[in-house]
């Protein structure tokens, strides 16, 4: 379908694409393939931010004169109530990208070593390879999830934290409690685990628990959380830590004061308490993902089972040509995860934007038109 070029769209929507894309998805637009790329790259959630939120911000606009610290508390407050902690194990960063700098600083620094997952997301790894610290990788299993046992055994006296990520980012894999319960149980004893819930409030598989319980009672294990996924605000940048209280104190040690800002904050506080929205918004995504899944399996296309609002499919050919043919159709998807090159990571949109996919799909991959 051909829609009329909107020049100011496109150049905002995109410049958050990566740099090499750029020039395919200008070609697009001027042949007036879309009026804006669609985002299936970034894993953002299509639906937000809820209605709630935009009240909450639009209040927001005549308080950005005030520092946001009284809302920091507000917000830690209600946190810590809902998950049965005090504030003082609460840690609100500028979205979990800074509870993941601030953990990589205090754990990484002054010859601090890592363990990770191999392919996960990279934030941490990132972190920690910025100071210096050296990170065991340790590659995920054929069933593309977390490979504790082998983690287990990298845990050696120089590692003074354990990375986890559950659900997994690329692949939207859960690793089940009955797993990861003993794994950060035991691991916690030698040194801090850090488990990322970043996707915890669109799993629906029982099997799957969060670790919160082991923050309360009192073990070395940081969680943490964000609003950028399931609430929709990942411009807005709210995420946070929740861990015990000394520990919690050691990674606010490595906080940018106020670094969250007074929009984020009141859309966060908000979208918290709005839990018609994030169930919503957590079916809605479920329910676009199994229809894709669906589609892809049809055309023998294998993606692992994912808990997220994204899938990881096996594209059979190589994910950086797909990428560029994508976007050539005006349509962004994920990044290449080595040393899966041959897989794709798509974020679930809005049902338009996945049947736009799915034609565009078919027509890169000279796959017969279907349903
Ligand atoms: C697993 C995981 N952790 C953390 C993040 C960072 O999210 P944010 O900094 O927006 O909270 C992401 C973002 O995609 C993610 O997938």
């Amino acid at each position: 379908m051909r829609t009329q070029l909107n020049r100011r769209q496109w150049i905002l929507a995109s410049a958050a694409a990566p740099l090499a894309l750029r020039p395919i998805l200008a070609q697009a637009a001027r042949r007036g393939i879309r009026a804006a790329p669609i985002r299936l790259h970034s894993n953002e959630n299509p639906y937000g931010p809820s209605q709630s939120a935009r009240d909450a911000i639009a209040a927001a606009m005549g308080e950005s004169n005030l520092y946001p610290s009284a809302k920091y508390r507000e917000l830690e407050q209600l946190i810590a109530a809902r998950e049965g902690l005090t504030p003082d194990h609460v840690v609100l960063g500028a979205g979990s990208h800074e509870v993941l700098r601030m953990t990589a600083m205090a754990y990484g620094l002054a010859g601090g070593e890592i363990v990770t997952a191999y392919p996960t997301f990279e934030g941490m790894e990132r972190y920690a390879a910025r100071i210096g610290a050296h990170v065991h990788r340790v590659p995920i299993n054929d069933g593309l999830v977390m490979d504790l046992a082998k983690m287990d055994q990298r845990m050696t006296q120089a590692v003074k934290l354990a990375f986890v990520c559950n659900p997994n980012n690329p692949t939207g894999t859960i690793t089940p409690n009955s797993v990861l319960q003993p794994f950060v149980e035991t691991a916690s004893k030698r040194a801090v685990v850090f488990v990322d819930e970043a996707y915890y409030e669109l799993v629906t598989d029982p099997s799957y628990k969060t670790m919160v319980p082991l923050v309360a009672e009192g073990r070395n294990v940081i969680v943490s959380r964000t609003f950028s996924k399931v609430y929709g605000l990942a411009g807005l940048r709210v995420g946070y830590a929740l861990a015990r209280p000394d520990i919690a104190s050691r990674l606010r040690a490595y906080r940018t004061d106020n670094a969250i800002n007074i929009l984020g904050l009141r859309a966060a506080i908000a979208a918290y308490q709005d839990p018609t929205f994030v169930t919503w918004s957590r079916d809605s995504i479920a329910e676009e993902r199994e229809k894709v899944v669906t589609k892809l399996q049809a055309m023998e296309y294998r993606s692992v089972p994912s808990q997220t609002n994204f899938i990881f499919f096996n594209l059979k050919r190589p994910i950086g040509d797909f990428q560029r043919a994508m976007a050539a159709q005006g349509i962004l998807v994920g990044r290449p995860f080595p040393p899966y090159l041959d897989w794709c990571r798509l974020s679930i949109g809005k049902p338009k934007e996945m049947a736009a996919f799915m034609d565009a799909f078919r027509l890169v991959m000279n796959e017969p038109t279907g349903n």
